[in-house]
């Protein structure tokens, strides 16, 4: 009898340490307020509700129904900022982070080509690229580009980075990162 009591303050204990937050690209973090920076700002668009944009997954399938789309040109003329790398920026509070994206499966229009580096408190910790083969098209949805669940239990910035410097032409389609 007594040990009902125990064994539900414990299971409560776990599960209050180990909530999971959700910032979207586009709402930001409900429980902070925060909004996910980008820069530079005329290199990303909200996807689905822009001109210039190649991808067109399902908004149905994005977390909020949104993502942010952003891609990398090294070459001159082909967008406001050639040769510019793509960052993503948001703190956040914890011990894991997970962020996840959209891919897009073709080689070309859209240029599926992914290139992402993870930086967390200014320490590169982890890349993700992905060579569209051929014959590919379409999406994939709720793809974790990156994991780490060993940071030290306190307040973090992490930055994702889309692009190399003189690299090729590489897509991001950023829709959440979770953290807890
Ligand atoms: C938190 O999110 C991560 C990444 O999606 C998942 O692996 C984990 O099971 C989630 N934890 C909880 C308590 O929901
Ligand atoms: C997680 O981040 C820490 C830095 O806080 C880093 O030392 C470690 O390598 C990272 N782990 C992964 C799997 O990226």
């Amino acid at each position: 009898m007594l040990l009902l009591p125990w064994l539900a303050f414990f299971i409560y204990s776990a599960s209050a340490v180990l909530v999971n937050v959700t910032i979207d690209d586009t709402f930001g973090d409900p429980t902070t307020g925060n909004k996910i920076q980008y820069s530079p700002p005329s290199s990303w668009n909200l996807g689905g509700d822009c001109n210039g944009c190649s991808a067109y997954p399902s908004a149905a399938q994005a977390y909020l129904h949104t993502w942010q789309d952003g891609t990398f040109n090294k070459d001159s003329g082909s967008n406001p900022n050639p040769n510019q790398v793509l960052l993503a920026t948001v703190p956040f509070t914890g011990t894991a982070v997970y962020v996840y994206c959209i891919l897009a499966l073709s080689q070309a229009s859209p240029t599926g080509r992914s290139d992402m580096t993870f930086i967390v408190d200014n320490q590169v910790v982890g890349t993700f690229v992905n060579e569209p083969q051929p014959g590919q098209s379409g999406f994939l949805y709720n793809v974790l580009v990156y994991a780490n669940n060993s940071l030290a239990d306190s307040r973090h910035i992490l930055t994702i980075q889309n692009g190399h410097t003189d690299g090729e032409k590489s897509l991001i389609l950023l829709d959440y990162i979770i953290y807890s």
